[in-house]
């Protein structure tokens, strides 16, 4: 028994940020983004919260697998931006979505949040606990960008991904996760919520923070050594991947990890050129638009990875339809 993609969906704001409009406000350029990260445009809230987001993507991701609502009987949402404390994401999304006969909770792994989402979910289905699951990233991180920092405020977005799984016969393939929460100080944000309490408006600390080359470096040796760990530990080769969809926060990174990988840049899509790095939405928006479009078909392996804050990373082996 394992747990199967059998629908997808995302949401991204119809307000789009160009680069200019950031150079308007930091010391930027549209030529420096676009050539140190790959980064053309990000989509922004304007009325959308991370909820609502999550409830478009999930609607979606429902209606294209044709389970109801009421047939989803747990519901994961990774979100480093959730816009209250509590109630969690998934209770609110539950309740939006009249998905009464669901279990909910959120989980926080930053950017690689997608693909602990789905280990979790994988894990419950091939398990037998339950037998339709439904998992959502979303994030409003525009409420966590300090728009003064020339450093960060470049490279985030706002958007939302949800992928229904079901229980079906198939192999479970073996999930690689890492974590090393000594490095935890390359990637912060001390705000809990959103938006961010007004006596800590001018605190550089209150949003996030990053260590842009430290990230980069562990991003560049780590997500390579969890990718072959992952495929050795599951007997597949290199030639059966047809697909690695990678969390989307730098193009640079995403190219130094095909050429460690040894492998064709083509095998790696990207999307961060339109949507900017949406941690733990960024993978589930980038299968949704490869759905969509038709570049997924069954029976093909991918690999999903992730990698961020924490610092978190990992890599998963799944096989289409
Ligand atoms: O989601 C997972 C977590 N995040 C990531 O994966 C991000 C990982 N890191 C990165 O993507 C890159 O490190 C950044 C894009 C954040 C930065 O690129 P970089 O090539 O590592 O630049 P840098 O930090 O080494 O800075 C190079 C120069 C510096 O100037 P000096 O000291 O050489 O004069 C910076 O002050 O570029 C300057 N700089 C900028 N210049 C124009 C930094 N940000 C900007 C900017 N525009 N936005």
């Amino acid at each position: 028994m394992t747990g199967i993609i059998c629908g997808t969906g995302s949401y991204a704001p119809s307000y789009v940020m160009d680069n200019n409009e950031i150079a308007a406000m930091v010391d930027t350029s549209d030529e420096w983004i676009k050539e140190r990260t790959g980064v053309a445009t990000r989509h922004i809230i304007k009325g959308e919260t991370t909820v609502s987001m999550a409830c478009e993507a999930a609607r979606r991701a429902l209606l294209d697998s044709g389970v109801r609502a009421e047939e989803v009987e747990l519901i994961i949402v990774s979100t480093i931006s959730s816009n209250v404390i509590l109630p969690c994401t998934a209770c609110e999304v539950q309740r939006e979505l009249g998905a009464e006969n669901a279990t909910c909770f959120d989980m926080s792994a930053a950017c690689s949040g997608f693909v602990l989402a789905y280990n979790t979910a994988l894990a419950y289905l091939s398990g037998g606990i339950y037998r339709t699951v439904l998992i959502i990233g979303s994030e409003s991180l525009s409420n966590l960008t300090n728009w003064k920092d020339r450093s960060t405020c470049i490279l985030f977005g706002d958007g939302a991904g949800a992928a229904v799984m079901k229980a079906g016969e198939g192999r479970a393939y073996l999930p690689v996760t890492c974590s090393d929460g000594g490095k935890g100080k390359a990637l912060t944000c001390l705000s809990r919520h959103t938006p961010v309490e007004s006596a800590h408006m001018n605190d550089p600390e209150y949003y996030m923070q990053m260590d842009g080359q430290a990230v980069f470096k562990f991003a560049v040796k780590k997500v390579p050594e969890a990718v072959n760990e992952v495929l050795r530990k599951n007997h597949v080769s290199k030639e059966e991947i047809t697909w690695y969809v990678l969390h989307q926060a730098n193009s640079r990174i995403v190219e130094s990890v095909a050429k460690r990988l040894e492998e064709p840049i083509e095998k790696f899509p990207m999307n961060l050129q339109e949507y900017g790095n949406t941690s733990s939405a960024s993978i589930a928006i980038l299968l949704d638009e490869m759905k969509r479009d038709g570049r997924l078909k069954n029976g093909q392996k991918i690999v999903i990875a992730g990698f961020g804050a924490g610092l978190t990373w990992g890599a998963s082996v799944m096989e289409w339809g």
